[in-house]
C-alpha cells in the first residue's frame, strides 16, 4: 500500500468533504496514531494533545483497558439495537444512576450529544405539557434543527431558528456582563432576569430550562456561585424542569465532582444529557431523568445505535477507570496546576489575556485587544497566531467563544504534571513571539 501523506489527505478532504467542515490551522493536522496524550500525524510529527477531540478522549488515545473491553465485545456481539436488553446497557444505566446527582435514575441511550439534547427537550415537553423552553445565549447544543435553534451562535446556524418556542436568556458571562455589572454586587441579575424573560416572551408556562454548567463552545463561560439556584427556582415556579447539559462538563472533567452541576449547591437537575467523554471517543450519548419525568414518555421510542454493546462496554471501562484511578481528583489537582500556569501567563501578557476561567481540566483564556488599556475588543487574530505558534512547538489546543477569541485547554483526565508544565511552557514561548 502506498504511504499516505498529510498533503494527500488535505487535498482529498478539500475535494470530497463538505466545505463547512472547517479544520483547525492554516495547514490542517492529519492525525494518524496516538498513545495517551501523545498523537502523531501522517508525516510522523508528534504533538501533545490538550483538546482530546473536543473533550472526548477522556482517558487518552489507545487506553489499554477501554481497548481491551472494546476488542472483547466486538468479537462477542456487535449490535442489537434498543429492541433487546443487553448486559452492557443495563450495567451502564445502573452505573450512571449511582453517580448521578439528586433523583436521576432512568437512562435513555443514543449516539450523540445532539440527540441527547433533542430527547431531553421532547421529554420536558411531554412531562410538563408545556412547549416553551429557555436556553442560554452563547450556548451550544448540536446540529439538528432543534439543537441549532437552541444553540446561540450565529456562525453555527446555517438557517434561521426553526423552533419558535425557544427563548434565549442572557448568559452568566461575568467577563462581558450583559448588564455591565460586577459579581457579586450584581446579585446575579442574569439569573433573576429569566423571570422577566418568561413573563414577557412566553405564555407564562414553560417546559424547561436547558443549560450547560460551563458553556463549552461558548468559551468555557463558568456561571458564578448562586446562578443556577436562582435560575432553576424561577424555572420551576413557571412549571418548567431543569435540563443540565453535561456533554462537555460530565465525567469528572471539572474536577472534584463527576458532574459539572454538582459544583452548584442546592441544584438538582430533572434531566441530564451527556456524550463526548462518556466512551473515550466511541459514539454514545445518554439522557438521565428522574423516574417521574422518564415515565412521561409514553409514545414509542427506538434508537438504532443507542446503547450499542461496543459503546456501552467502552463507557463502563471509562467510568471504572475514572473511579479506580481517582481521576476526578487528578482533574482537580492537575486543573489547579494548569490554572496557576494560565494565570502566570495572564500576569506576563496582561494586555492580550483578558480573562482566565473554567474548572478542573476545562480551562480557557480569553484574548482581547488591550486589557491594560481597558480595551476588551475580542482578538481572534491573536488566538489564530497562538494556534500556529503552539502547533510549531508540538501542542494541540482548542478554540471557542462567540467571537472566536477564546483558547480552550482540556487535556485527558489522566494527564500528568510534566505534561501540564510542558503545555504551559509552550504557551508561554508561543505568546512571547507576539503578545504583550
Ligand atoms: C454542550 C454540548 N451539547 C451538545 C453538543 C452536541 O454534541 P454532538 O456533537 O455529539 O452532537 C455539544 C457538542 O459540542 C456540546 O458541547
Amino acid at each position: 500500500m502506498t504511504k499516505r501523506t498529510s498533503a494527500d489527505v488535505r487535498a482529498k478532504h478539500k475535494e470530497f468533504l463538505f466545505p463547512s467542515l472547517a479544520n483547525y490551522y492554516a495547514e490542517s493536522v492529519c492525525l494518524d496514531e496516538g498513545n495517551g496524550s501523545r498523537v502523531k500525524d501522517l508525516d510522523g510529527v508528534e504533538y501533545l494533545d490538550f483538546f482530546g477531540g473536543i473533550l472526548t478522549v477522556s482517558l487518552g488515545q489507545a487506553h489499554p483497558k477501554v481497548n481491551a473491553r472494546v476488542h472483547a465485545q466486538i468479537d462477542r456481539l456487535g449490535h442489537v439495537s434498543t429492541l433487546y436488553p443487553t448486559v452492557g446497557i443495563v450495567d451502564l444505566a445502573e452505573k450512571l444512576a449511582s453517580t448521578a446527582p439528586g433523583k436521576l435514575k432512568k437512562a435513555f441511550f443514543c449516539a450523540s450529544g445532539t440527540e441527547a439534547d433533542e430527547t431531553a427537550v421532547a421529554l420536558a415537553q411531554m412531562h410538563t405539557g408545556n412547549q416553551e423552553l429557555i436556553a442560554l445565549r452563547h450556548g451550544y447544543s448540536g446540529r439538528s434543527m432543534l439543537a441549532m435553534s437552541l444553540t446561540a451562535h450565529s456562525k453555527y446556524r446555517g438557517i434561521p431558528t426553526q423552533i419558535a418556542a425557544i427563548k434565549h436568556a442572557h448568559a452568566p458571562y461575568c467577563y462581558r456582563c450583559p448588564f455591565g455589572l460586577s459579581y457579586p454586587s450584581c446579585e446575579v441579575k442574569c439569573a433573576r432576569d429569566i423571570e422577566e424573560l418568561i413573563q414577557t416572551t412566553t405564555t407564562g408556562r414553560i417546559a424547561g430550562f436547558l443549560a450547560e454548567p460551563i458553556q463549552g463552545v461558548g468559551g468555557f463561560i463558568d456561571a458564578p456561585d448562586g446562578y443556577f439556584k436562582i435560575a432553576v427556582d424561577i424555572v420551576r415556579k413557571y412549571g418548567g424542569v431543569f435540563i443540565a447539559d453535561e456533554v462537555q462538563t460530565g465525567f469528572g472533567r471539572t474536577g472534584e465532582h463527576m458532574w459539572g452541576i454538582q459544583h452548584h449547591d442546592g441544584v438538582e437537575p430533572d434531566i441530564m444529557t451527556m456524550a463526548k467523554g462518556i466512551a473515550n471517543g466511541l459514539p454514545l450519548g445518554a439522557v438521565l431523568a428522574t423516574t417521574g419525568v422518564a415515565d412521561s414518555w409514553t409514545a414509542g421510542n427506538i434508537s438504532t445505535f443507542g446503547g450499542n454493546p461496543i459503546s456501552t462496554a467502552a463507557a463502563l471501562a471509562v467510568i471504572e477507570t475514572i473511579e479506580e484511578e481517582k481521576l476526578i481528583q487528578n482533574a482537580a489537582t492537575q486543573g489547579a496546576l494548569l490554572r496557576e500556569g494560565l494565570l502566570g501567563l495572564k500576569a506576563r501578557y496582561p494586555g492580550s489575556i483578558g480573562d482566565v476561567r473554567g474548572k478542573g481540566l476545562m480551562q480557557a483564556i480569553e484574548m482581547v485587544a488591550d486589557e491594560v488599556a481597558g480595551d476588551r475588543t475580542p482578538a481572534p487574530d491573536k488566538v489564530g497566531r497562538l494556534f500556529e505558534e503552539t502547533k510549531k512547538r508540538g501542542l494541540l489546543i482548542g478554540r471557542g467563544g462567540l467571537y472566536n477569541n477564546v483558547l480552550r485547554v482540556s487535556p485527558a483526565l489522566n494527564v500528568v504534571r510534566e505534561d501540564v508544565e510542558t503545555a504551559v511552557r509552550i504557551l508561554d514561548a508561543s505568546l512571547a513571539t507576539f503578545a504583550s
